[in-house]
């Protein structure tokens, strides 16, 4: 009798400690990130962020043998261009893609600088690298679609609720969340999100925007015991309930295009670049040939036709000298001005004095045409000659900067000041 009980105290004591074990690695016993959340972690370890700066958007300053400190360069944004699988593939197993490498300008400077670009292709596994391609390819959509309008009601929705800061941009997955089952906010992929919505059920999924965890999840359980409660009620980060904010209508927009992401599933960096460029592309056509649809805050009235962007396009190559302090790489001031809306919007002069850096349909407002045409500095009224250095802008190309303000700043929906990709 004895031996019978030992034999099943152990056999408890057997269940206890395999659950526990079970419990303590569940993220590796069912892993389930998606390419770019294993990505971010190699990114982590293998230290692109030393250089690139945090999120990979911040580089370091990186003295050049023969600049002043003044113009020394910064390591390059991972974010500013968007690169295809293939080149990110050079980048980071060789170092430098394999058209930089033909351009002996390029190959000149870079090696006066005290900063370069490490090959890992000895250091990284293939699986590894290919991680990491997809993370960066997300982290370049994620930056790219700052500044377009968003391309259906359904993405505008999820961007303005920020719903994938907790899900991973476009639902990838990824962002911690302590005291969680897994250790993870899910993504809106795989089995993960199944379970937590009876295998993809619409009315639940709905419900999950609306209430938060729902009560019939919650409240799935046995004898008085609900795990799915527990488990759900510990952690620290929560699925927020929108029902208060959100109109029915908007909560079934946002259902579908939660089941549109899932029907992705976990992408790889090919895929994420054909979602990302094909996308936009197709938009911006259409909107070539009609006026464009979205509404988004930062873009034009939707009046404004194709020619109406004229100004644009001759005004563009005037600003392009102004990027390398008020683009991606860097900005000084807090100051870019890629896209209309951070254009517009200005840095830490605008925030001071309160005026925005232009004032669409009033030039003489515009702290930027103010910039433009000071001769000198005079603090004492914030205004500082831009830019402040090197060849100062014309009589003509100031007049064509002040008359594509006065005309209301017309900006194509989904273009940026950034000069094309012309590696
Ligand atoms: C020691 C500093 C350093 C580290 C660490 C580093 N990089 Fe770089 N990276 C650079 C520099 C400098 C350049 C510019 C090289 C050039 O233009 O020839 C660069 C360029 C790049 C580019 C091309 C950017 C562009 O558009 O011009 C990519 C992509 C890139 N790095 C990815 C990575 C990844 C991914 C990692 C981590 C695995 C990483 N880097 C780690 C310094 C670094
Ligand atoms: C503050 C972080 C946070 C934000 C913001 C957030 N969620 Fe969640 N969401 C969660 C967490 C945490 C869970 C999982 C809860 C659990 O496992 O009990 C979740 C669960 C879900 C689920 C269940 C299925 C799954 O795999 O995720 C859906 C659907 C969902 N959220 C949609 C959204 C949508 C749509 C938005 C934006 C309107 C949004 N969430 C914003 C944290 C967040
Ligand atoms: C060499 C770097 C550099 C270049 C190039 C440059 N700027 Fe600036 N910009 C600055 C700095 C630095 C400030 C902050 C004021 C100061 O300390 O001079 C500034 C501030 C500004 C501001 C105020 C932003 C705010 O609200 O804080 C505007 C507007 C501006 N610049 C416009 C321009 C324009 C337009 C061009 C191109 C014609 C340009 N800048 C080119 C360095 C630059």
């Amino acid at each position: 009798m004895s031996r019978y009980r030992l034999a099943a105290l152990l056999l408890v004591l057997g269940v206890i400690l395999a659950a526990g074990l079970v419990y303590v690695f569940r993220n590796e016993i069912f892993p389930e990130h998606s390419a770019a959340h294993r990505g971010a972690q190699v990114a982590r370890s293998a230290g692109c962020f030393s250089c690139h700066g945090a999120g990979g958007g911040n580089g370091s300053v990186n003295p050049s043998q023969g600049k002043t400190p003044d113009d020394f360069s910064r390591v390059p944004s991972l974010l500013s261009e968007r690169h295809s699988p293939q080149q990110l593939r050079q980048w980071i197993e060789d170092g430098i893609s394999q058209e930089k490498r033909q351009s002996q300008a390029h190959m000149q400077a870079r090696e006066r600088e005290a900063m370069q670009m490490p090959a890992y292709g000895e250091r990284l596994s293939s699986d590894e690298i290919q991680d990491l391609m997809a993370y960066i390819a997300l982290l370049q959509h994620r930056e790219a679609a700052k500044s377009r309008p968003a391309q259906s009601p359904g993405e505008e929705l999820a961007r303005h609720y920020s719903c994938f800061t907790c899900h991973g941009e476009l639902g990838q997955g990824g962002v911690e969340n302590p005291g969680s089952l897994k250790g993870y906010v899910p993504g809106f992929f795989g089995s993960d999100f199944l379970a937590l919505t009876q295998n993809g059920n619409r009315q639940q999924v709905l419900e999950w925007i609306r209430d938060g965890a729902p009560e019939s999840f919650l409240n799935q359980g046995f004898a008085g015991f609900y795990p799915a409660r527990y488990l759900t009620e510990r952690q620290a980060i929560q699925m927020p309930a929108y029902g208060d904010h959100l109109s029915d209508e908007e909560l079934e927009t946002l259902t579908d295009y939660v089941l549109e992401l899932q029907a992705l599933g976990p992408l790889s960096a090919q895929q994420v670049y054909d979602y990302s460029t094909q996308k936009p592309v197709q938009a911006d056509r259409d909107q070539q040939e009609s006026p464009p649809s979205v509404t988004a805050s930062d873009s034009p009235p939707p009046d404004s036709s194709a020619q109406d962007f004229a100004l644009f396009y001759q005004v563009k190559p005037l600003l392009k000298r102004c990027l390398q302090c008020h683009g991606p790489s860097d900005q000084k001031s807090d100051y870019r001005m890629e896209t209309r809306q951070a254009a517009i919007k200005g840095g830490e002069i605008a925030e001071f004095t309160e005026v925005p850096a232009i004032t669409p349909g009033n030039s003489q407002l515009s702290l930027m045409i103010r910039f433009v045409m000071a001769e000198e500095e005079d603090p004492y009224n914030e205004i500082y000659p831009m830019p402040p250095e090197g060849e100062r802008l014309t009589a003509q190309q100031i007049e064509l900067l002040r008359r594509w303000i006065d005309q209301g700043l017309k900006w194509p929906p989904g273009e940026d000041l950034l000069p094309p990709l012309e590696e």
